[in-house]
């Protein structure tokens, strides 16, 4: 049996790191893969965000890897595909992954940040009263509870000591602490982890300024957005930095970084990010399809192989193309 995997390869430099990135899945594993159109590429073509029956097909898939989509905030535009895909499959654990590499990072880092993905002020509820502009901030005690307990599971599998929650209690009382409240709860039950909290802008404030700033972090889908950004000036560019969308039973895996419009079309972008998240999305579907894990630490270590050897896209100073990325990080894995 060999897994199908879904493909949206998304607007903006979209379609090059995906397509850099397939290039190399195609060499290293079996898979099927069946391409979904969507995002606002396919919007202007045909006025609807994602092709028909698209759900669907991304239903009859094992797992998803995407580019980033252009959700416009001026002009036509159309309710967020990334929501609706999270929503969907219910892909509640955001899980992204920082480290730091020798020399073009400013700071040392080596951590985990598991974003909730579907509640906080991504929950959709938002309306005009009147003259007011009103977002529901939602956290629901269900939701808090088990992005806790994924957090402190995956420090647990992957022998991590520390869990810190990054909320704002002192102002959001009730939404912020019952965030906290339910992971305090959570954390008597791992009483191998140390648990501890910071207050997000504090957070920030670490990351940037002190090496090896946190463990864990598990924040609230805001705040997540936010910092992980943070993280990724200190590691060195968004192009370096992938990430995994987990549900009960679908994952969606992308590059944390948007449409990047800016370098879109020149074949410079980084596609390190994508491959990150592909390598991710292999280590998850080994529970499935035993052995992909491995291929997926390969391809890892390869990526920290092509970084070594200075092997760069612009982003970090360097003359190589998405292309010439991609390639050097195959010959490391033959
Ligand atoms: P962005 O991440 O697209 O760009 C920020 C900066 O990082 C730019 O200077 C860009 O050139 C650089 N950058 C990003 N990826 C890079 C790469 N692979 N290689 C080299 N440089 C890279 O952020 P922005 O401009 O805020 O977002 C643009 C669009 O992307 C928006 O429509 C937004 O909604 C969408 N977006 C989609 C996401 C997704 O589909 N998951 C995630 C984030 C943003």
């Amino acid at each position: 049996m060999r897994p199908k995997i879904a493909v949206i390869r998304g607007d903006g430099v979209g379609p090059e790191v995906v397509g850099a990135t397939l290039a190399i899945l195609e060499r290293v594993i079996d898979a099927e893969f069946i391409e979904v159109r969507a995002g606002k590429g396919y919007f202007m073509e045909t006025g609807s965000p994602m092709e028909e029956g698209g759900m669907d097909r991304l239903r009859e898939s094992d797992a998803l890897l995407k580019g980033p989509i252009a959700t416009p905030t001026r002009g036509r535009s159309y309710p967020s595909v990334n929501l609706r895909i999270r929503r969907e499959f219910d892909l509640y654990a955001n899980v992204r992954p920082f480290r730091s590499y020798e020399g073009i990072s400013i700071r040392r880092m080596d951590l985990v940040m598991v974003r909730e993905n579907v509640e906080g002020l991504y929950a959709g509820r938002e309306e005009m009263r009147g003259e007011e502009a009103v977002t529901e901030r939602v956290i629901t005690r269900r939701g808090a509870r088990r992005i806790a307990e994924f957090a402190f599971n995956l420090a647990e599998a992957r022998g991590r000591s520390r869990v810190t929650a990054i909320h704002k209690k002192n102002v959001l009382k009730v939404s912020d602490g019952l965030f906290l409240d339910e992971f305090y709860r959570v954390a008597e039950g791992h009483p191998g982890v140390t648990a501890d909290d910071y207050i997000v802008d504090a957070a920030a404030y670490r990351l940037v300024k002190v090496d090896h700033p946190f463990d864990v972090m598990l924040l609230p889908n805001l705040y997540g957005d936010i910092l992980s950004d943070v993280a990724a000036g200190v590691v060195g560019s968004l192009g370096l930095c992938g990430s995994a969308q987990i549900g009960e039973d679908y994952g969606a895996f992308e590059p944390i970084h948007g449409t990047a419009e800016d370098i879109a079309g020149r074949g410079v972008a980084n596609p390190i990010g994508t491959v990150m998240a592909a390598s991710m999305m292999l280590e998850w579907l080994d529970l499935k399809f035993p052995g992909l894990g491995q291929v997926g630490r390969r391809m890892a270590e390869a990526v920290d192989g092509v970084v070594m050897a200075r092997k760069l896209t612009p982003d970090l100073g360097g003359d190589a193309t998405t292309g010439e990325v991609a390639e050097a990080i195959l010959e490391l894995m033959d």
